[in-house]
């Protein structure tokens, strides 16, 4: 069977999900710190390399404000988006919202910013094209 070709991934938004299970909970039974951390480096990770499509580093990350613990068994969605475009770095916020699998309700408990730089082979830092089309980031030269 042959794989047909999908629609280019926008760079609006970066979203996916994850279960809290125990490999990523601490011994209070409640999502990790570290592991919070790690998911949402992740998610501005995708979001900037598809705002780039280049390779991308993280420079820094700013305040990260946790606000409700999150339980094992919830699922929880990360959403990354690109607001501003500089040379060749991005800020990159992300947020992460908690969903109840039993009843649905969802809540906003975890949002931070990290800047994200476009490097070249050598790791040097690299120009990010301008985007042709409409969007809410800023771009700032
Ligand atoms: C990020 C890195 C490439 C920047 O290199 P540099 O030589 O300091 O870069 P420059 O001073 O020329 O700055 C390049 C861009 O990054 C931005 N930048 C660099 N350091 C920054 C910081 N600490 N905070 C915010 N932005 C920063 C600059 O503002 C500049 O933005 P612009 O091009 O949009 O104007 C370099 O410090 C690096 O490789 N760090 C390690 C990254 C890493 O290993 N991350 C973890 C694994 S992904």
């Amino acid at each position: 069977m042959q794989a047909h070709a999908a629609k280019t991934s926008p760079f609006g938004e970066t979203r996916f999900v994850e279960i809290v299970f125990p490999d990523l909970a601490n011994h209070y039974g409640t999502l990790f710190g570290g592991n919070a951390l790690s998911l949402m480096g992740k998610a501005a990770f995708v979001a900037a390399t598809r705002r780039a499509r280049r390779n991308v580093v993280m420079a820094t990350s700013d305040k990260i404000e946790f606000h409700e613990p999150i339980r094992v068994g919830e699922l929880i969605e990360l959403i990354a988006r690109v607001d501003r475009v500089g040379r060749s770095s991005m800020t990159v916020a992300v947020e992460m919202v908690r969903e109840n699998l039993m009843s649905g309700q969802r809540q906003s408990v975890i949002r931070g910013t990290f800047e994200m730089v476009a490097v070249d082979a050598d790791g040097r830092p690299a120009a990010i094209e301008p985007i042709c089309h409409h969007t809410s980031e800023k771009t700032v030269s």
